[in-house]
Parts: C-alpha cells; sequence; structure tokens
C-alpha cells in the first residue's frame, strides 16, 4: 500500500482519480465531476471505449458500474502507462494502449463511446466525429468545441490548431440514424450526446 502511495505521489496527473482505497491522483481535470454529464445511462453489460482516455479515470468507472469489455486509447505514453499501472491496483480487466484516434479499427464497435476535450486537439474534428460515428452503436458523450459560425473556426492554442464547429455540422456529419444533443457546457468546453434512433 505505500508502495503505491509513493508510486501516485511521483506522479504528475491531469485526471483527479478516486481509487478504491482512497487513494487519489493529484490532478486537476476531476473526472467525479464529470460523471454527472452520464448519469441515468446504464452501462451494465455493455461494451465501451474512451478516446483520448488519459490515466484512465472513464474506464476505471466503466469498469467497476458493469461494462462488459472497457477499452481506453491515448496517444500519450506515459498516460497509458499510469492507467494500466492503475487498473493493476484496481484489479480490473481493462484494454489500454497507445492508439490514436485516427488508427481505429473501424469495424470494431462499441455501445458507449467517450471522447472528452479530445476533439479540441485535433487538426481534423470533421474526421474524428465521422470515426466516432463508425464505430458507435448506440451512444456517444463528445466534449468539443461549438461556435456559431458557418461550419468551422479555427483555434490556435499551445499545442498547434484545433476547430470548433458548429452543432448543425455536426447534425449532418451523423445524418438522420442519429439524434445530436446538446447537453450545455461541459468542464472545459460544450458537451453532446448522440444517440442512435432505432
Ligand atoms: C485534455 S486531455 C482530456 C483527457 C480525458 N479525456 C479527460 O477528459 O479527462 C486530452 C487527451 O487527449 C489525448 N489525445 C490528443 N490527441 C489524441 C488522438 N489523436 N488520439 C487519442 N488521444 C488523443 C491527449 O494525449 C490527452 O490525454
Amino acid at each position: 500500500m505505500n508502495n503505491v502511495k509513493k508510486w501516485i505521489d511521483s506522479q504528475d496527473w491531469y485526471q483527479k482519480i478516486k481509487l478504491s482505497n482512497g487513494m487519489i491522483t493529484k490532478g486537476h481535470g476531476s473526472v467525479n465531476n464529470r460523471l454527472r454529464y452520464f448519469e441515468g445511462i446504464s452501462i451494465e453489460g455493455k461494451t465501451f471505449i474512451d478516446i483520448g482516455c488519459n490515466s484512465g479515470g472513464y474506464c476505471l468507472w466503466a469498469k467497476k458500474n458493469g461494462a462488459s469489455r472497457v477499452y481506453g486509447i491515448d496517444i500519450d505514453k506515459k498516460r497509458i502507462e499510469q492507467a494500466i499501472k492503475l487498473k493493476e491496483i484496481e484489479n480490473l480487466d481493462i484494454g489500454f494502449e497507445v492508439k490514436s484516434l485516427f488508427d481505429l479499427d473501424l469495424n470494431q464497435k462499441y455501445d458507449i463511446v467517450f471522447c472528452i476535450s479530445v476533439l479540441t486537439e485535433v487538426e481534423d474534428v470533421i474526421e474524428g466525429l465521422n470515426i466516432i460515428k463508425n464505430i458507435m452503436n448506440d451512444l456517444a458523450f463528445i466534449e468539443l468545441s461549438l461556435t456559431n459560425d458557418k461550419d468551422l473556426k479555427i483555434r490556435k492554442h499551445k499545442k498547434g490548431f484545433s476547430y470548433s464547429i458548429n452543432i448543425n455540422k455536426i447534425c449532418e456529419i451523423f445524418g438522420s440514424k442519429f439524434d445530436v444533443q446538446l447537453m450545455g457546457r461541459g468542464e472545459r468546453y460544450d458537451m453532446i450526446r448522440v444517440k442512435r434512433i432505432y
């Protein structure tokens, strides 16, 4: 237990994750605060992917809440190493991999897709949304930057550039077989929920 605490304290964290043993990773991105957006959705028996999973906070939550198969990807090797260590501490069966959203296997589908504050870091938000559309069965929660401007508006930031996108453009990308709902302001950007219409 002492070694676990030592390891947690030695790391730098983005996500603040509360573990079953009561220990907390000292990040500023609170996983628990964000989970309020997902209240009322049942994850029991569902397959789940978190794209840009960081240290795996949402994946730990999904597995603890009964998801059947959980997969987290991130381009940052250090974050995936942290996620793997945390799942071992929690003794949970979760697949973590260093991988980009743009390299996902489009034949592999997931009941629930999370993609929180990741499309704000990529240069092709439209391709990112198309990939999510392709891999989702039922439901996706996406936190991204919206604009009232037509279609896209460039955002420059310290990592390069990305785009804010108009909600009508998102509806156009998902098409008539999906319901796109604006859930309001997320922790950092805007939260949308996309649901397949049966
Ligand atoms: C602002 S953090 C958000 C982390 C997490 N989703 C959350 O809400 O706590 C953005 C994360 O997206 C990851 N990321 C950026 N571009 C990515 C890509 N193309 N594919 C997968 N992950 C990516 C970053 O490495 C980082 O961990």
